[in-house]
Parts: structure tokens; sequence; C-alpha cells
């Protein structure tokens, strides 16, 4: 038995034109599920796409996010975007500390722990992606890196995180073209000591969502995990049938099992 109201949403990390970001939005739109109820659904477009995304989202239940942003409210920080900037776009949901900006950009677990207390201050879903590298995972040290990535991702928010912070579990060896999809059982004992590192902070568990290679033949597979609250998806959502395929896919599965 099952009664969880999965988080489906997908990163299109620097993908799309206007036109593209747009006719996606416009589709997920006139889909059955823009206002639906079971599903908490987010779509996260590059940043100049984002005011147009959430222009066409407005009205539905879907959030529209950014993929980075800075933590000050304004400053001398050439190229960067404040949170007060990203609220004037419309956006809802702020993506924070995905591996790549980690491995590509030099962000740090100082930086996420910054990051996620001025997202959640400023009425921000933050969704705060953690994971472990495959030289983490080799030696057996997996747990502990993620212990210490959400330790730091919620240094600064404290009990503030409760309900405004959502974590992202996306082992690095298992995202893009060369990824392997996580083994759904190993995700979900991961997914639980991260519960347990939230919970021993906060004093309650964080909901944690599955990243990595998700596609449609393992959705639900995954999905039907004890914790495994949602999935965050690349590549095989960013197609607007994709997209949809899933969350029908898993909407359909949990309705049948509740
Ligand atoms: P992928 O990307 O689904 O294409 O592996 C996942 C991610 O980077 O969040």
């Amino acid at each position: 038995m099952t009664h969880k109201t999965p988080w489906l949403g997908t990163n299109w990390k620097m993908h799309k034109t206007r036109g593209e970001a747009n006719a996606f939005a416009t589709a997920l739109k006139a889909s059955p599920f823009a206002n639906t109820g079971l599903a908490n659904l987010f779509i996260i477009p590059p940043l100049p796409w984002v005011e147009g995304v959430a222009s066409i989202m407005k009205g539905t239940k879907v959030k529209v996010g950014v993929q980075n942003m800075h933590w000050a409210d304004h400053g001398a920080y050439t190229g960067e975007v404040s949170p007060l900037m990203v609220k004037e776009l419309g956006a809802s949901l702020i993506e924070i500390g995905h591996s790549e900006r980690r491995e590509h950009f030099n962000e740090t677990d100082d930086g996420v722990a910054r990051k996620t207390a001025a997202a959640v201050k400023h009425g921000f879903l933050a969704l705060v992606c953690i994971g472990d590298t495959r030289a983490e995972y080799d030696a057996g040290a997996a747990g502990d890196a993620l212990a210490r990535q959400t330790r730091f991702a919620l240094r600064d928010a404290g009990k503030a995180a409760i309900g405004n912070v959502v974590l992202a579990y996306e082992p690095v060896w298992s995202i893009g073209e060369k990824g392997i999809p996580a083994d759904p059982e190993f995700a979900n004992r991961q997914h639980r000591r991260i519960k347990e590192v939230s919970a021993d902070v906060l004093g309650e568990a964080l909901p944690v969502v599955y990243g990595g290679s998700v596609n449609p033949q393992n959705c639900l597979e995954l999905i039907s995990k004890s914790d495994i609250d949602g999935l965050f998806i690349g590549r095989s959502a960013w197609q607007p049938e994709g997209f949809i395929g899933i969350i029908d896919a898993v909407t359909k599965m949990l309705g049948e099992q509740s």
C-alpha cells in the first residue's frame, strides 16, 4: 500500500532553443497533468527561457525552476543571478549542487549550504542534488560522501529546510550518456541513509528523489521503492512525450496500488 504523491521533474541542462522550450511548456500545459494532484511536477529550463516557460505554465500546478543561483541578494558577482532576480522571472524552485556544477564549476559543499539557505529564506523550494562519484562508490565510501553532502546542504538552512527542501540522490556514475542506472534496491538503501542523516540534523526526514538514467523501462521499479519519493529525469524527459509518458505510467501504477 502506498499513498505517495511523487515528485517528478526534469532538468533540461544547457539544451533547447527558446522555441523548443516554449513548445515543451505548451504541450505539458495541454496535457491532462498540468493541474494534477497525483504528482508534484517541475521543469527546470535554462535560465534565459525561464520567464517565458513560467508565463506559459502560469495557472497550472507545475513548478518552474532555475538550475543554479547565487546566495546573495545583490553584489559584485559578475555573471551571477540572485534569488531576488530569479523570483522576478516567476520561478519557484531552485536546483542546487548538481554534480555537473560541482565537477565543472567548482561548486562546493560550502556554496551549496549558502545557496540552500538563501533559497529557503526567499520562499523557494530548494532541490539539492547530492551524489557519490565513481571513485567514492568503488571505495565503499558512497554512504560517507552522501552523509557529508547532506549535512552541508542543511548547515545554514537548519529547521527552515523542513517542507522547503527536497534532496535529489544522483549517483555521479549514473548520470548522462555513459551513466549506469543505479540498482533500485541500492538506490533505496542510499535514500534511507540520506533520510536518517536529514532526520538527525532536522528532527524530521526530508523527501529524497532519485536521478540518473531514469527511463520508461526503470521508472516504475524505482518509484515502487519505499524511500524513493520521486524521479528527477534528464534525457528521457527532454521531449514532452517522454516526460508525459513517465508521469502517466507512474501515477497510474501508484493509483492502482493505493
Ligand atoms: P539523465 O540526467 O537522466 O540524462 O541521466 C539526470 C540528471 O543529470 O539529473
